[in-house]
């Protein structure tokens, strides 16, 4: 199939991109580089030994949109291309929404307009705001904490009312639980362009001592060691589970939570960075962040039942592969 991968020059994008040419499908990323370089579709060619199309366009552009769906005929596409920092969201809501939503307006629309029919959305957990864990793709979806995740859950609605008056469409909405880890080779990872203000990255910064040391934010939490908890995933397996969306996709709205379903606390991975890595993390209990909840894991039976996938790799392959991508990285 012909894919276009909107943010296919970013951390998830690119790992799907190799995915995807993997597979046998052929890939046209449309990505304005805003976190993101060209180098990264170099890499991506250098893993697989196949070329890309790439556009440099804004996916709120709706002509450079038109352009890109005129010249090529589209199967399907996976929409990646959002801003995505929560903090970031809280001060300059206007800036999330217009970037996020708007680029899903105008995709649905050419979607519409150029009778392609396979839609795959980033969506994110965040979407389930306060449910009890696990989190069910059946959940009742409560309000977000912060505008980032507001404009998922509108993306969400905006698909789905979609999707009743195309009844021909497929689209699946899937929701990541926690990306981390690299491709193996060591050439592609997530090269955040500030601070990290996510867990892994902040660990292998502080091993290669970037930073100073890693804070733990909170041990009050009522978890088994007082740290919050999450159900990471390998970046390469979230991948796969794009391609395996794409395969078995039919008619209608499908949504996925991708996630291992194993919840993991700050400490364990901590912990698990170490033995793997034969590194010390040098770590201090700091308050809690606000805006974070004690524990987020996903049921994953929904996946692995409709599209035969699951996550393979271990936490100890994700620390490895997050540590060898750090120590490859140029970056500052
Ligand atoms: P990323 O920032 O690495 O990739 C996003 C890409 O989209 C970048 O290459 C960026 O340049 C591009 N982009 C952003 N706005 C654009 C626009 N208007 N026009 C064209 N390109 C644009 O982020 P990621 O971690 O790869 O996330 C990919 C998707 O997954 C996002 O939708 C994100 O919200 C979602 N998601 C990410 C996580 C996570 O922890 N990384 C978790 C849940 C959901
Ligand atoms: C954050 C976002 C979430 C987004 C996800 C993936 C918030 C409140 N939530 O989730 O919306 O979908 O990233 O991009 O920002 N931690 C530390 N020290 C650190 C960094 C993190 O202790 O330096 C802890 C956090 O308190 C959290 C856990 O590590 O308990 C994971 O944090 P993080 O990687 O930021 O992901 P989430 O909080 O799950």
């Amino acid at each position: 199939m012909n894919i276009l991968v909107t943010g296919g020059a970013g951390y998830i994008g690119s790992h799907t991109c190799v995915a995807l040419l993997e597979a046998g499908h052929r890939v046209i990323i449309a990505d304005n580089l805003c976190n993101s370089n060209l180098e990264t579709l170099n890499k991506i060619t250098k893993i697989t030994s196949k070329e890309v199309i790439f556009y440099q366009i804004d996916v709120t552009d709706e002509s450079a949109i038109d352009n890109i769906f005129s010249k090529h005929t589209i199967d399907g596409i996976i929409h990646f291309a959002s801003l995505k920092a929560v903090s970031e969201s809280v001060e300059r809501p206007l800036i999330y929404y217009y970037n996020n939503v708007i680029s899903t307006i105008l995709l649905t629309k050419a979607c519409e307009k150029h009778s392609v029919k396979r839609f795959v959305f980033s969506s994110s957990a965040t979407v389930y705001g306060k449910n009890k864990v696990p989190y069910v793709e059946t959940m009742k979806l409560l309000p977000t904490t912060n505008p980032y995740g507001e404009t998922k859950a509108i993306s969400e609605r905006i698909l789905t009312d979609m999707a009743k008056v195309n009844p021909d469409w497929s689209v699946a909405l899937l929701r990541y639980f926690n990306p981390v880890g690299a491709h193996e080779s060591g050439l592609i990872g997530e090269t955040p362009n500030s601070i990290p203000n996510n867990l892994m990255p902040r660990i292998t910064q502080v091993a290669k001592g970037k930073l100073p040391r890693l804070y733990v934010f909170g041990n009050d939490y009522p978890t088994t060691d007082g740290t919050c908890v999450r159900d990471y995933i390998h970046v390469c397996d979230l991948a796969k589970g794009h391609v395996a969306a794409l395969n078995k996709l039919s008619k209608g709205v499908h949504i996925y939570n991708l996630g291992t379903g194993q919840g993991t606390s700050v400490l364990r991975l901590i912990h698990a960075f170490q033995e793997t890595n034969n590194i010390k993390i040098h770590y201090e209990i700091t308050a809690r962040r606000p805006g974070d909840i004690a524990e987020c894991y996903a049921d994953v039976s929904k996946a692995e039942r409709e599209l035969g996938w699951t996550a393979k790799r271990d936490l100890s392959a994700m620390c490895r592969d997050a540590w060898r991508f750090e120590k490859k990285h140029a970056g500052p």
